[in-house]
């Protein structure tokens, strides 16, 4: 049989058919730049370093006592961890933006030790023009000859565990317990040329009173710090059994005012808010978090226990000192444990982290994701600002001071998908140093109720 045009009359889904060949998606055009196409990358990198000079016996992080040959060692296996990154064609087509070197206490080592880190570091990895480098610090390890080598290798920002200004709450924490050295250090890292000076004070210590709470944030407003972190004391048993009888630690309920009390100090004194517990002044937040959270930019773990995320994966490093030493000398990355992180997964990781950060941006998302996520998340969006946890305008969405940063981590919980709703985090890394080493078994002390409190006397 013979087909003609006229056999096929009943074709009508199109009024004609389309004679344009379809060879390119998509179809708009604009001008494109080789630096655009071939420019590095931002990129982060998160250095850990798990020795302190003097171990606090309140402190539940995975630390070991500075020694020279171990430490000796693990700055070499570090610096081979680093190399084996920086060879790598996908680190290799980025740049580093960002970087917070953590512990522990990275100022336990000596100067001549982070001078030749952090020449290696910056050394191997391409850096960018002014990369935003942050590092931590006890008040008692820092010297102004570790200052002058920070600041000459462009570390700009530094991070100083304060903990409280009241001398008897220092002991109840095993910590030095001088006031004035806490003050001059701050005053020392000034004179050396630190502008970003964040100090850590917890609330919630034995002994510690809304009164003498209060005593310490008006001692760091005076000493014109630019940043507060908070953090909620958390009794570890071990503490509480082998020392001294240490004086109660405040109730649920005074913790939480404590917590309302600073947010509305700091807020009256100039400060933002920033992942709920964090407050700077305009123009000195930390940028490690909120850049790498919120824009998603890809983190190097390197140390034992650091996190990261390079190529879609989330993943943390071999805790064991021991054991990361070895698989670095092996040539090997000490890659513990993550998860591939899929697209869907990547949009609502931005939500999770983004919102930690206080603020998510629409725009930024868009050209991240390609998606609206205030028209994806609509449902999860109108629910929050019915409970006036967050506000939404055009530009995007921001945490409400205090009540939502007070329940930072519900709203953010909010955007988790239905695979991991109600699934605990693995305490692995960072944050997560608080695994507990496998000779010291920590078992953490449920703060009393006002009720429960009542009870027990
Ligand atoms: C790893 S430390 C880094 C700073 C430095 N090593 C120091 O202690 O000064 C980070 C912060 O963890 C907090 N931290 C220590 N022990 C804690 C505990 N038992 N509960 C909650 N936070 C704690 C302190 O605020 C400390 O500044
Ligand atoms: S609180 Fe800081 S200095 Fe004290 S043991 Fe822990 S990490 Fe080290």
């Amino acid at each position: 049989m013979s087909i003609t045009t006229t056999s096929m009359p009943f074709w009508k889904e199109y009024p004609e058919r389309d004679n344009e060949w379809v060879r390119q998606y998509p179809t708009k055009h604009v001008p494109v730049a080789e630096e655009e196409v071939f420019g590095r990358k931002p990129m982060g990198a998160y250095v850990h370093i798990p020795f302190c000079n003097r171990l606090c016996f309140s402190c539940p992080y995975i630390k070991h006592q500075t020694d020279r040959d171990l430490t000796r060692t693990y700055l070499d296996a570090l610096k081979a961890e680093i190399t084996n990154y920086a060879n790598r064609p996908y680190v290799q087509d980025h740049e580093i933006t960002l970087g917070y070197i953590g512990g522990g206490t990275p100022t336990a080592l000596t100067a001549p030790q982070l001078d030749d880190l952090l020449d290696h570091l910056f050394g191997s990895l391409h850096m960018a023009a002014d990369p935003d480098f942050s590092i931590e610090t006890t008040p008692v390890d820092i010297t102004e000859r570790k200052a002058r080598v920070l600041l000459d290798r462009g570390v700009r920002r530094i991070s100083l565990g304060v903990q409280t200004f009241v001398a008897e709450e220092l002991k109840n924490l095993g910590r030095p317990n001088d006031p004035e050295m806490l003050k001059n250090s701050i005053r020392l890292l000034r004179k050396c040329g630190f502008e970003n000076i964040n100090i850590d004070l917890m609330h919630g210590i034995n002994g510690q009173t809304m009164e003498s709470w209060e005593y310490s944030l008006d001692v760091a407003i005076e000493l014109g710090v630019t940043c507060v972190s908070f953090y909620t004391y958390m009794e570890f048993a071990q503490v509480s059994t082998k020392r001294r009888k240490l004086p109660p630690v405040p109730e649920r309920a005074v913790v939480d005012d404590m917590f309302l009390f600073a947010a509305d100090k700091l807020t009256r004194h100039g400060f933002l808010g920033y992942y709920g517990d964090c407050f700077a002044k305009p123009g000195y937040q930390p940028k490690y978090g909120e850049t790498s959270w919120s824009e998603d930019v890809p983190i190097i773990p390197l140390g034992p226990t650091a996190t990261g995320h390079l190529r879609d994966y989330w993943y943390f490093n071999e805790p064991d000192i021991g054991r990361y030493i070895q698989t670095v000398m092996d040539g090997r990355l000490p890659i513990a444990m993550g998860k591939h992180i899929t697209k869907p997964e990547a949009i609502r990781r931005s939500m999770v982290l983004g919102v930690k950060a206080g603020r998510v941006d629409r725009e930024t998302f868009r050209r991240l994701h390609g998606v609206d996520f205030v028209e994806m998340f609509r449902a999860e969006i109108d629910d929050l600002v019915d409970k006036e946890l967050i506000t939404l305008d055009d530009k995007g969405i921001e945490v409400t001071g205090p009540k939502g940063w007070y329940y930072l981590d519900n709203i953010s919980k909010a955007f988790y998908s239905q695979e991991y709703r109600r699934y605990p985090q693995h305490l692995g890394a960072d944050i997560s140093n608080f695994i507990s080493s496998s000779s010291l078994p920590l078992e953490i002390i449920t703060r009393p109720s006002a009720e429960e409190a009542c009870h027990d006397h």
